[in-house]
């Protein structure tokens, strides 16, 4: 199973990743992560996409479409995976294509702009574990009582300004996905404004159905 998790910034597509391949054994492939990694390891890649990311803009097509090809070669995908953030333009879904990777589900996740500002905004990455937090009390899942604050962090990218910048993106470029997978018969709505465990049991009862 192969599937694609398509929506704004800040629907929840990593949050519910990190819940599905508990219970399925899937992988997550976040590109956004994967482009974190190699900024924190100052790599060549890493350096000419930490402008774009900084600035809200989506990296050039080549290198995120080639560092994903990579990612998917490896051992650990041949039993399936979730792509959390690709592809976000039309070209990287047809690289896609044209790597014969089969696509069996893309789960898009629906989620007003001012509810991703909030959400945004409220959210910290565990240092230690990677794991994805909020610490406004209406948002999920908060960090446990305790949970050192030291160990939680803010992406550089997690601002109002640099959010609304990230949303022109996604409209611009990464919406028309939504009719180009509906044309192919791949596409499942979901609507993420819910409860994070309610939309996690949709999203098992889509992979199932
Ligand atoms: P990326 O890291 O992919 O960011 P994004 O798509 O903007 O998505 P987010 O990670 O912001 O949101 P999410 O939907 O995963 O939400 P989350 O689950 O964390 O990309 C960052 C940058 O990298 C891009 O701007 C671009 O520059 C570059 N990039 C990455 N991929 C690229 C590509 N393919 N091509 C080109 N460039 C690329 O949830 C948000 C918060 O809400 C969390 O705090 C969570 O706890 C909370 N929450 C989640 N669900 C709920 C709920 N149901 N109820 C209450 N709270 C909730």
């Amino acid at each position: 199973m192969n599937l694609i998790f398509l929506g704004p910034p800040g629907a929840g597509k990593g949050t519910i990743a990190q819940q599905i391949v508990e219970d399925t054994g899937l992988i997550q492939i976040s590109t956004g992560d994967l482009l974190r990694a190699a900024v924190k390891e100052g790599t060549e890649l890493g350096k000419k996409a930490k402008e774009y990311m900084d600035s809200g803009k989506l990296v050039p097509d080549d290198l995120v479409i080639n560092m994903l090809k990579e990612r998917i070669a490896k051992d650990d995908c041949k039993n399936g995976f979730i792509l959390d953030g690709f592809p976000r333009t039309i070209p990287q879904a047809d690289a896609l294509g044209a790597a014969e990777v089969e696509i069996d589900k893309v789960m898009n996740f629906n989620v007003s702009d001012d509810l991703v500002i909030h959400r945004i905004t409220g959210r910290r990455t565990s240092k230690s574990t990677g794991k994805i937090y909020n610490i406004y009390p209406e948002c999920a899942p908060n960090p446990p009582e305790g949970h050192p604050e030291n160990d939680l962090q803010q992406r550089a990218d997690d601002n109002e300004e640099v959010v609304k910048k990230r949303l022109v993106q996604y409209r611009e470029q990464t919406e028309p996905l939504i009719g180009y997978y509906i044309k192919k018969e791949l596409l499942v709505d979901i609507d993420a404004a819910k409860k994070l465990d309610e939309i996690v049991a949709d999203v098992k009862a889509a992979i199932s159905s």
